[in-house]
């Protein structure tokens, strides 16, 4: 057999020889100090030093480079940020304790909070409006969040972004400090801030107690290296120690190690020179563009804190932020961190030359002088802007199963992400980069979750957790079990508004009569009856036009009162003899559009045990035998129902359901976790983007209730 020899170096070598302008990642972009490396990789001999007991050499290599970040104590690390952020988690949060955490953290952050059981208390970020990356963590935010959950111990926060924003660190950590909570920041993207004046302020200067440091990304360490500081008492660095032995590997490299020092080194020496350049050509950059052309660099204007112009983030409108990246590989030699649609990131850092910059700056020049920018790329780069901003971010990484339990999970499944949607997501799902989760394991997956993160893999982004055919890890849970509470069988038709319910109730009814089935339906709300009165009063809107500010609670008991009214006056006899009733609607529905409402999945859960209380035990009304969920998705729905009369008042005007898209978004997605979580059967009535023939779904329907029987 023939083994092909170094099969990663001499791919490595190809592509070293096609890019000569490097603007991702490591910082040293392939112009580091260089040592023997063979040389150096030795293990704890005398006089080397431990770094999980420093002493020695690597302790006074500590002191000398908590020396030059003002930091009380630095610790070398082997295992990168990723391992300092667990530490630092784990070593300050006790399993329970809250931690208050923005949703755009690194996943580092997200596999601490499982790792130590920790809860999270989430915050969202503020969203740059063109890009759609979280850009800040307001001060706002912060002090509500404290004053809301107030067992909080502490934060922790990315700090400069991915994308080079800041936040107010300064502010942050006093309101923190104020009520005796630490502030924890990731500064992976900031070991060069304290290099250069013209640069956003640092973590340490803020006043955070602990700051980890990639050192690898924009300074010019081996990738893997970074560096954590400590600052102040209000943690415990012991604890946080301890975690950093028991989770870095207990062979440390000693070139890693080399690499953390030689790059702050030389920070020290030349960082100013070399980050005041590159601050100052791209100011340069975006002084000399107008807001007209294809690919422009952002410029972080209106960041009150300032902005990271090491980051040389472009936006693309006429081209996309992935063809730029490939022009740029192809025609010029250089290589980008990362693209999308609309944008690209070029990395800079220590090792980049002021010719590299030139280089940049005019093959941007040059493929704008060849895109035409008209009406049609304005309308592409709204779209993009579309896509993420109807989903709820916060909500899309809140657990409905503990995170670490999850985690553990025994029971999963991996299926295709587009017949994931209501399921419970088993893995964390992740573009990368930037590497920020956007499902966690038990997190539920949405409608527009599936939607978006198509159109990321479309666009050749990464994302972790989802294969190349498209498959992605769920958790099965058994539904919860409807148990029977009544003699007779009741069989409810379910669906958003326009999804043919009445229709199809009317085939299934006419076919059964024609079977000889002692049968019989009704349709809920019975808008004919008094008992209606109040679901009447709240669709036109007497509570209030938005749905979202009626309770769920209190809209539930006037749909309720009516379903008690109707079985005592029209079914609890026929029930109780045998027969078989149809209902359109059932207290189903108060759980697709009341629950619907709400978005934590713990109040969520309240909610939907309420009301089986309410409904099934104190009114006393029968558990459906089997519920039909016809599914129709809202963008197909809305056009159905455009045209449609309103069912109370027989005019063209909407009901406060019907006119909300919010609501009908939010019923829809409520509606697709309800048929996983308790086992309702989902019928879909579109299929390749097509509508099925009202025959083909009764079809489907009447199959089910066959095989229904034939079980029974
Ligand atoms: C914001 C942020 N935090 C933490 C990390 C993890 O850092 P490392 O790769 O050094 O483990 C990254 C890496 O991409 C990051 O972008």
């Amino acid at each position: 057999m023939d083994i092909e020899k170094s099969i990663i170096k001499s791919k490595l070598d190809q592509i070293n020889k096609k890019n000569s302008y490097r603007f991702h990642m490591p910082g040293h972009k392939g112009r580091g100090q260089a040592f023997a490396l063979y040389d150096y990789d030795i293990t704890e001999i005398p006089g080397a030093d431990n770094l999980h007991d420093a002493q020695g050499i690597i302790a006074q290599a500590q002191q000398k480079l908590a020396a030059i970040y003002h930091s009380d104590e630095a610790a070398i690390l082997v295992n990168g940020t990723t391992t300092g952020i667990h530490s630092a988690i784990l070593g300050s949060c006790a399993p329970g304790a809250q931690l208050l955490v923005p949703i755009n953290c690194h996943r580092a952050v997200f596999g601490a909070l499982g790792l130590g059981r920790i809860e999270a208390v989430f915050i969202t970020p503020e969203i740059d409006k063109n890009l759609g990356f979280g850009r800040s963590i307001s001060v706002a935010t912060v002090h509500q969040a404290l004053a809301k959950h107030p067992p909080i111990a502490g934060m922790i926060l990315t700090n400069p972004s991915y994308y080079g924003t800041t936040s107010d660190l300064a502010q942050i950590a006093e309101i923190l400090h104020e009520q005796g909570k630490f502030l924890i920041v990731d500064e992976a993207h900031g070991a060069h801030l304290r290099f250069s004046e013209n640069l956003p302020q640092d973590a340490l200067s803020a006043g955070a107690d602990v700051v980890i440091q990639s050192t690898h990304k924009i300074l010019g360490s081996l990738t893997q290296s970074s560096l954590l500081h400590f600052q102040g008492s209000r943690i415990d660095r012991q604890k946080i120690k301890s975690y950093l032995s028991l989770l870095q590997s207990s062979s440390p490299s000693y070139p890693l190690m080399i690499s953390v020092e030689e790059a702050v080194d030389a920070a020290h020496e030349r960082g100013e020179a070399v980050f005041n350049m590159i601050e100052a050509a791209h100011r340069e950059f975006c002084q000399n563009q107008n807001g007209q052309q294809a690919v422009t660099l952002y410029d972080g204007n209106g960041l009150a804190n300032g902005y990271d112009r090491s980051k040389w983030l472009f936006q693309t409108r006429g081209i996309t932020g992935t063809e730029v990246a490939a022009r740029l590989s192809a025609e010029y030699g250089i290589q980008c961190e990362m693209s999308g649609d609309n944008y690209l990131l070029a990395m800079t850092g220590m090792g980049t030359s002021r010719e590299d910059l030139v280089r940049i700056t005019q093959a941007i020049g040059a493929i704008n002088k060849t895109i035409r920018v008209d009406s049609t790329a304005e309308k592409e780069a709204k779209r993009h802007t579309q896509l993420w901003a109807g989903i709820d971010f916060t909500a899309a990484v809140q657990t409905e199963i503990p995170l670490w339990e999850a985690l553990a999970w025994e029971n999963r499944d991996q299926i295709v992400l587009e017949q994931a949607v209501g399921q419970l997501a088993g893995d964390f799902i992740i573009p990368y980069p930037p590497g920020i989760p956007v499902l966690l394991p038990g997190s539920r997956i949405s409608p527009d979750m599936v939607v978006y993160l198509n159109d990321l893999l479309d666009q050749q982004v990464a994302v972790v957790g989802i294969d190349a055919k498209r498959t992605v890890t769920i958790i099965k849970k058994e539904p919860v079990i409807m148990e029977k509470n009544h003699q007779g069988q009741l069989i409810v038709i379910e669906g958003v508004d326009g999804s043919g319910k009445q229709t199809q109730t009317q085939l299934l009814y006419d076919r059964l009569v024609k079977a000889g089935e002692k049968v019989m339906k009704i349709s809920y709300p019975r808008y004919d009856k008094k008992s209606s009165a109040m679901v009447k009063l709240y669709l036109e809107g007497a509570f209030g036009q938005d749905p979202g500010t009626i309770s769920p609670y209190i809209a539930s008991t006037f749909y309720a009162a009516d379903r008690y009214a109707s079985y005592k006056e029209d079914y609890e006899d026929f029930l109780t003899q045998g027969g078989l009733v149809l209902v359109d609607r059932y207290t189903t529905s108060n759980m697709v559009h009341q629950a619907g409402k709400i978005k934590d999945p713990d109040e969520r859960k309240r909610f939907l045990d309420w009301l089986w209380d309410f409904e099934f035990n104190l009114y006393g009304l029968p558990i459906p035998d089997q519920v039909f969920f016809l599914n129709i998705p809202p963008e197909i729905n809305q056009q159905l129902i455009k045209n449609r009369n309103n069912k109370i008042t027989g005019q063209q005007q909407k009901d406060i359901h019907e006119s909300s898209p919010e609501h009908l978004r939010d019923s829809y997605q409520s509606a697709l976790a309800l048929v996983a979580e308790y086992g309702w059967t989902e019928i879909n009535c579109v299929k390749n983007n097509q509508l099925r023939s009202i025959e083909s779904i009764h079809q489907e329907i009447w199959e089910c209730i066959k095989e229904r029987k034939s079980n029974d």
